[in-house]
């Protein structure tokens, strides 16, 4: 059994066994570093905070001054006289007490306007400004887009849902693209929203993708990057990228979904042209600071309602 003479003794050479040992503990320090790595990573990931409110949904001055007392007199008058609305076709079954409410918290205070931005205060029920129709068709997008797209993602993200303060953040206009934003991208970048998602970005295991396409799929990420404030782990297993185990590439897919949706059925319609960018909304953090939370929404405008 223990013969020197046997084929795999005669092949150890000094040389060889220092090949070997060096070898294994060159392997053991490279697994331990990595081994080392996740588990810190791990540890900051998981004490990183969770965001649970929106900051600035929930820091809102509904009686802030871009409210006129007159507005405001005019509003109590007119709830006064007509205790049920007279002219409302997306509001339907509230009080005029309750719409009265959602137009000071969510309407005029997610664009930070006065009523009259929109209404002839002394008949809140006159149509002829074309902002109120352009208001109501807005009503109607956010219905569709908490309906048709939020409510994909599950309660663990937080039911947070859209409102006129996710994409308004308290200004009437405003630019999807701001130029701060775009940093090392080229000025003109906008989301690739004409190719289908999930795989318009693949680039792995394809032959038919050229530098374009490399670029692209690197702009696009760097968008989500900055649009979210976080790194490349918040979605993807850094050491397989098409790889689908993280839940958020999964959310992160059905919103690249909406924001193609925005720009084919809402852009040139309504939204004065603008194309949508993850940043409208995110602004920088995980979950869009003028988000609403799920009892904030009218139920006729809520993802749950009908
Ligand atoms: C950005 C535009 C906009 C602003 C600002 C706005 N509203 Fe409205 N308001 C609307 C739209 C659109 C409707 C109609 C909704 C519908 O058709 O269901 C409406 C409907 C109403 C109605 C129901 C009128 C009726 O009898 O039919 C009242 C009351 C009202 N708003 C009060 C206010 C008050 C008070 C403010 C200020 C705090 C305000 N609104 C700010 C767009 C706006
Ligand atoms: C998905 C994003 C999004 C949501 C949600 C949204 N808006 Fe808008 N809205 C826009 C964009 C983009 C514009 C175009 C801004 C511009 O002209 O630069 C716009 C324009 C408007 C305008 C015209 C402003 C002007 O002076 O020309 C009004 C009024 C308006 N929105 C009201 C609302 C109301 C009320 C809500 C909530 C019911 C709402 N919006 C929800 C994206 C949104
Ligand atoms: C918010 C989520 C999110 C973040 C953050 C993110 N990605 Fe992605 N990434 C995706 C999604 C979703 C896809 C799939 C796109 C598609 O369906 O075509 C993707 C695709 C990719 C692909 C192509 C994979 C393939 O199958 O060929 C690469 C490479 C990639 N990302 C790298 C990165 C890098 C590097 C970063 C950081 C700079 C990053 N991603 C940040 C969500 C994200
Ligand atoms: C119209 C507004 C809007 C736009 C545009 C938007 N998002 Fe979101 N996003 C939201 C809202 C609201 C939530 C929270 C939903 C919830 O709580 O269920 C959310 C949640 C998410 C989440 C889930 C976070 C988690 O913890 O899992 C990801 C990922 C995400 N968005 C990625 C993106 C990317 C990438 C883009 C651009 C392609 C984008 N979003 C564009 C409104 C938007």
């Amino acid at each position: 059994m223990s013969q020197r003479s046997d084929p795999i003794s005669q092949a150890l050479t000094p040389q060889v066994r220092f090949l070997l040992v060096y070898g294994a503990t060159a392997a053991f320090f490279a697994l331990g570093s990595m081994l080392v790595f996740w588990w810190i990573y791990d540890i900051i990931q998981s004490s990183a905070p969770v965001p649970t409110t929106s900051p600035i949904y929930a820091n809102y001055d509904p009686a802030g001054s871009h409210l006129k007392p007159e507005s405001l007199a005019a509003m109590a008058a007119y709830t006064e006289a007509n205790p049920q609305p007279q002219g409302v076709q997306v509001l339907k079954g509230w009080s005029t007490a309750q719409i009265s409410a959602y137009m000071v918290a969510q309407v005029s205070g997610g664009l930070k306007v006065d009523c009259s931005y929109c209404h002839n205060v002394a008949n809140f029920a006159e149509e002829g400004n074309v902002k109120k129709t352009n208001a109501r068709a807005m009503m109607l997008m956010a219905a569709d887009l908490n309906r048709s797209y939020i409510a994909q993602l599950p309660a663990s993200v937080g039911n947070y849902q859209i409102t006129c303060a996710t994409c308004h953040n308290g200004k009437p206009v405003f630019e999807t693209y701001p130029i701060a934003i775009q940093n090392t991208l080229p000025n003109d970048f906008k989301l690739p929203l004409d190719r289908n998602y999930p795989g318009g970005l693949v680039v792995t295991g394809r032959d038919d993708v050229g530098l374009e396409d490399v670029e692209l799929n690197q702009y696009t990420m760097y968008h989500y990057n900055v649009s979210l404030g976080q790194g490349c782990t918040f979605c993807h297993n850094a050491r397989y990228f098409p790889s689908y185990e993280i839940a958020q590439k999964k959310h992160a897919t059905i919103m690249m979904q909406m924001a193609q949706h925005i720009n084919n059925t809402y852009s040139r319609a309504i939204m004065a042209g603008k194309t949508p960018s993850c940043w409208m909304c995110h602004q920088g953090a995980q979950i869009p600071p003028g988000a609403a939370t799920d009892g904030q929404v009218p139920p006729m405008l809520s993802k749950n309602g009908k």
